[in-house]
């Protein structure tokens, strides 16, 4: 057993500037899921994830259609039907780039600066996918698998996974697995491996408001119209009070409040305030003030502007009142927070609180479920071993701020629960410039997963 797990370990090390390049060919794909004019390399990236699976010997390899970017399906069942089945996540979309003018270096020219490997989607996700298929390749090439496995490897994570629920609840029976794999979870840092056991959900608008039926002469109509871009920043700025609590009408009832053990839990991780200043460039943090940074982004619910749109804003200057004004604002949300109520009570204080001189219109864009998943079970103890065989240290046990909408998919539909871990570092600048993934911490990552698969009980 120890001899198999080493020649699978020896494998990956030797052959490691290789998965870098197959990374970089990944990397290279530029499968930006929000954007229409991306879709034919969204579809190759799905078929290059394919024919890795392929190259793996995977049997019924699938590009699936869903009701959006197709989904990659694979599994194998070499190990036999007394044997466990792990079930491995990943997403091969990824973000835009904007602005490309603060990136150095092309966002599909991935360029090894340092320890470090640069390009969009290189942390968030497709080093965690290439982390996944290579870990499997080394077991696969140097002896076989000791777990069957499934792979689900989809294109609309970074859209809110819209279509992926739909899929799941469909194909239940062929997604079934004991426990699966979720490597977008990142770590909280390069020598504090994590497991995720908390993720927050998300739903996601854009307001828009209308004024004038066309952009007015600020001076001869200044004054006696209500600008559309101040009655949005009122409104805006009417959503948080003075502490920095959201004033939605029922905003906070369903969010469960956390115990006291798990805010003790909470305060013995190792990310401090002066973490948070590091990692952002702010002069000063800024939230409610009866909670830590670490519990604000993790156990308490937040509203954002995600960005504004009015008038005119090139060089220069031009004396206009503009006849619209756009926000697009989301809300992070806790359990149990339901993102169709959170819509509601966003109606509800747009109803009360927009003034009669505007028009306004509420999208609802997307929205992902809260998840807590289990912190000991099969799946987290095999993981957590992994990690710690590769670390010398047991992991942190910790809730996420951002959101997996699939976690809560596969939980509701196929009743499969979801270990939450990762390789990814705050500082990579996922969904930023400069995106990047850490090589060292990507290469331990690999080693973790081949120990993983080995720590299965059966
Ligand atoms: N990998 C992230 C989510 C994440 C980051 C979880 C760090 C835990 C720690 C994922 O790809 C992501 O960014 N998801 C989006 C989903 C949204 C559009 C529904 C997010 O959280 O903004
Ligand atoms: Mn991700």
């Amino acid at each position: 057993m120890t001899d198999v797990r080493e020649a699978a370990l020896e494998y990956a090390h030797q052959n490691n500037e290789r998965f870098l390049n197959e990374l970089k060919e990944f990397l290279a794909i530029p499968s930006i899921s929000t954007s229409p004019e991306y879709k034919p390399d969204v579809q190759r990236a799905a078929e290059w994830v394919a024919e890795q699976l392929r190259s793996l010997d995977m049997e019924n390899v699938q590009i699936m259609p869903t009701g959006g970017h197709p989904a990659v399906y694979g599994e194998q069942f070499k190990a036999g039907k007394d044997a466990p089945t792990v079930l491995i996540y990943g997403h091969y979309d990824i973000q835009p780039v904007d602005p490309l003018e603060l990136w150095t270096s092309d966002p599909f020219k991935a360029e090894v600066r340092g320890e470090n490997l640069y390009a969009r989607g290189s942390s968030d996700m497709k080093g965690q996918v290439i982390a996944s298929l290579k870990a499997v390749e080394s077991i696969v090439r140097t002896s076989e698998l000791p777990v069957n496995i499934k792979w689900l490897i989809e294109g609309e994570e970074e859209i809110g996974s819209e279509h992926l629920g739909e899929f799941i609840k469909k194909n239940a029976k062929m997604l079934k697995a004991d426990f699966c794999i979720n490597p977008d979870a990142g770590m909280i840092s390069a020598n504090a491996p994590t497991i995720t056991y908390g993720l927050r959900g998300l739903a996601y608008f854009e307001l828009r408001v209308h004024g004038p039926n066309k952009d007015l002469h600020s001076g001869l109509f200044g004054g006696t119209v209500h600008n559309p871009a101040q009655a949005l920043a009122e409104l805006i700025a009417g959503m948080h009070d003075k502490k920095g609590r959201i004033t939605l009408p029922g905003f906070y009832d369903k969010v469960r409040k956390a115990s006291k053990a798990e805010r003790a839990d909470i305060a013995r991780l190792p990310t401090t305030p002066k973490h948070f200043l590091k990692q952002t460039g702010v002069r000063a943090l800024w939230g409610e003030p009866d909670y830590s940074p670490e519990e604000r982004v993790s156990i308490r619910p937040t509203l954002e502007v995600n960005g504004l749109l009015s008038g005119f804003t090139g060089e220069g200057s031009k004396t206009v009142l503009p006849a619209w004004a756009m926000a697009k604002i989301s809300c992070r949300l806790v359990p149990d927070q339901d993102p169709n109520e959170i819509y509601k009570s966003m109606m509800q204080y747009l109803k009360k609180n927009a003034p009669k001189s505007i028009k306004w219109e509420l999208k609802n864009l997307h929205d992902a479920g809260t998840a807590i998943t289990s912190r000991d079970s099969v799946g987290v103890r095999a993981m957590a071993k992994g990690l710690e065989q590769v670390w010398g240290k047991r992991p942190f046990f910790k809730r996420e701020g951002g959101s997996i909408g699939v976690v809560v998919q596969l939980q509701k539909y196929a009743g499969v629960e979801s270990v939450l871990t990762g390789f990814g570092l705050p500082e990579d600048n996922a969904h930023s410039p400069n995106e990047k993934l850490h090589l060292p911490t990507w290469n331990k990552g690999i080693d973790a997963f081949i120990n993983m698969f080995y720590n299965v009980e059966k």
